[in-house]
């Protein structure tokens, strides 16, 4: 699939059947996000699968219980690692390292369209309740989720 074409079928998907995405297209969707640009080729970011649904459903009643992150198959929670940017101060600290999980984001994001998956970008969550859920120490920062798996 060509760029253009796949920059126009990505589109939110708020409704996921049942079948799961199989492990090997997660696995290639992480890898996506892993090959994206970062500051200084530091990858100051933490990317996170998670698929039980104990933990979607955490993560729902965290992103203000926006139902459809509890029925996607998979949720990916990236993260800002403040540890990893520390080499370029206060900056790296909240630009750099934000902007390197949201890249990230992206390439996974269209790694999914072109594998035929949906996903939905959620950003609307509250940190704390993210962080407790997902048991994150204090260097990382939760700064994007993505839905993951196919349309209804
Ligand atoms: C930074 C950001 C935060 C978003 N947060 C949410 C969210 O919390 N819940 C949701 O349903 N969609 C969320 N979205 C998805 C947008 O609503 C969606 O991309 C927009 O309405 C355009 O629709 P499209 O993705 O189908 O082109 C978010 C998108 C971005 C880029």
């Amino acid at each position: 699939m060509d760029l253009d074409t796949m920059m126009d079928r990505r589109h939110s998907v708020r409704s996921y059947g049942g079948i799961p995405p199989s492990d090997q297209d997660m696995d290639r969707i992480v890898a996506a996000a892993r090959k994206a640009p970062s500051a200084g080729g530091l990858k100051a970011l933490r990317v996170f699968v998670l698929g039980s649904g104990t933990e979607r459903k955490c993560m729902m009643e965290a992103a203000l219980h926006q139902s459809f992150i509890a029925e996607a198959p998979f949720l990916l929670l990236f993260c800002a690692d403040h540890k990893a940017i520390e080499p370029y101060g206060d900056r790296g600290k909240e630009l750099y390292c934000v902007q390197d999980a949201t890249i990230a984001a992206a390439f996974a994001m269209l790694k999914a369209t072109e594998l035929g998956l949906g996903t939905c970008w959620v950003g609307a969550f509250d940190e704390a309740k993210v962080r407790k859920a997902a048991g994150l120490p204090g260097h990382l920062r939760p700064v994007a989720m993505l839905t993951v798996g196919y349309e209804k």
